[in-house]
């Protein structure tokens, strides 16, 4: 093995040849509910866990919550029209689980799902395909009262909300995400404790995954009777992950984190097993006493799409005896068992979120799911990065971002040159948003929000999307 290939500088936009995508290639831009609605305390809306975390001191970045947000809950209708002005074919947006049912269980609550109901009315009369997330991250706070993720009935509980859902919008909606990033809610959330609920423990973390993944196949079954036609999945986030070097510690280094980033969850779900080596791994931590009979089957209960999340690449390398993992991940990220393995940065160009820009590892990213998965078609359901924006002139000319998409774009049309079924593509973020821990720091939109007078700027990306969606595909430059 090879050192990691230097991916190739993106910020100049040099000779590149024009790229036209399938007939029919699902456009589209993505969102979450926390991040953007605000309404946090209105129509029958109660906390969730990023309500109670965000509203704890030293939890995010300038104790910022979202509260007001991007005020999208009193905008849809203005939203959904420069969603329309773009020409976005699909809008991926996520429910507040505490919005349509206070509390997590019991009843519907009419004046919540009388929101979604609005929005998705909104979407397809302006001929855009609703594509509904049922959770991202946003846990009703009476659950995680109860014991949060890592407590096998929060599963239950997930499954009649998704039939709640069902009953409100089955008739409208076609395309049902499960899941937003279990590997985020379960490791940042439990086990670093950077996320919401804040909590800190490897064996809840692993068990959190789990219930997680228990949680989603209920929902799967109970969304294929009460849903007919729908298109079910998953959406994770994955990352390549590259040994530093090709010594035995790393590629070890590499196998370890490999499994707890990303075959912690495409193997359960899209082979009914965890992988060995990890089990292994994670012997130290747990006993996966948590799992139980018939578990691994409803979690590979069959799927009809997978959504994958794709931002970057993890480089690392074996652990050197008394030296720390970089601070950054020490402080991000959570590896139970595996926390002495070293992240290495490469010194090539990154985002403002300190991300290294890596296209080629989406290509890599997306291979891997279908040649080593899933015939399943795949979409991408995020991919964007953070840049500090400027407002000059009432315009922001958000150049690197542009470069992003377009080299991320690129690399999705070679994945699909390579034979993959990639059917779709969500940038994100539709607008400035909540960054969870990050508050209103980063900003990752093609829509730039002023959160003081709640006005919205379409960035250079946004007009340059727009004409990528006109063409199907890439400009020659
Ligand atoms: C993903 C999340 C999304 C957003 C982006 C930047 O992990 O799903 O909500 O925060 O990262």
């Amino acid at each position: 093995m090879s050192n990691p290939a230097t991916p190739p500088a993106v910020g100049v936009l040099d000779e590149r040849p024009p790229l036209t995508f399938p007939p029919g290639f699902l456009w589209g831009a993505a969102t979450a509910a926390y991040q953007i609605e605000g309404a946090a305390n209105e129509g029958g809306r109660t906390a969730s866990i990023w309500d109670t975390f965000s509203h704890t001191e030293g939890r995010t970045v300038a104790g910022h919550t979202g509260d007001v947000a991007c005020d999208h809950y009193h905008r849809l209708t203005d939203d959904v029209r420069l969603m329309a002005e773009l020409g976005l074919k699909s809008y991926r947006f996520s429910v507040s689980w505490p919005r349509v049912q206070p509390g997590g269980s019991g009843p519907a609550n009419r004046e919540g799902l009388d929101f979604y109901q609005r929005l998705v009315d909104e979407l397809m009369a302006n001929g855009i395909e609703p594509w509904l997330t049922l959770y991202h991250w946003d846990l009703p706070q009476e659950l995680e009262d109860a014991g949060g993720w890592p407590a096998r009935d929060t599963a239950a509980r997930f499954a009649d909300y998704a039939l709640l859902m069902a009953d409100a919008l089955g008739d409208r909606v076609k395309y049902w995400t499960t899941l937003n990033e279990p590997w985020c809610s379960a490791f940042l959330g439990y086990g670093s404790g950077v996320h919401a609920p804040g909590r800190s423990d490897g064996a809840d973390a692993v068990r959190a995954g789990h219930h997680l993944m228990l949680g989603h196949g209920l929902a799967v079954q109970a969304l294929r009777t009460a849903v007919p036609g729908a298109q079910l999945g998953v959406t994770v986030n994955l990352y390549p992950v590259t040994p530093a070097s090709d010594a035995p510690g790393d590629i070890d280094a590499a196998r370890r984190i490999d499994g707890l980033a990303n075959r912690f969850f495409l193997d359960p779900i899209l082979r009914g097993a965890y992988p060995d080596d990890l089990v292994a791994d994670l012997a130290k931590v747990t006993d996966f006493g948590h799992v139980h009979d018939g578990d691994l089957a409803t979690i590979a209960t069959p799927l009809d799409v997978v959504g994958v999340n794709y931002y970057s690449r993890h480089v690392v390398a074996a652990p050197v005896p008394g030296e720390q993992p970089e601070a950054y991940w020490r402080a991000q990220a959570c590896w139970p068992g595996s926390e002495d393995v070293r992240f290495v940065t490469r010194g090539v160009p990154v985002t403002d979120m300190g991300w290294e820009i890596d296209a080629p590892g989406l290509v890599e990213t997306l291979r891997r799911v279908h040649e080593e998965y899933t015939d399943l078609p795949l979409y991408v359901t995020e991919n964007g990065s953070a840049f500090i924006d400027e407002v000059v002139d009432g315009q922001v000319d958000d150049v690197d971002r542009l470069a992003y998409f377009d080299a991320h774009l690129r690399a999705s049309h070679e994945a699909i040159s390579a034979g993959v079924p990639l059917r779709g593509y969500f940038a994100w973020s539709l607008m400035d948003n909540f960054e969870w821990a990050w508050g209103y720091t980063k900003r990752f939109g093609m829509i730039y929000v002023d959160y003081d007078k709640q006005t919205r700027i379409p960035k250079s990306s946004a007009r340059w999307y727009a004409e990528v969606i006109r063409r199907n595909g890439l400009a020659a430059q």
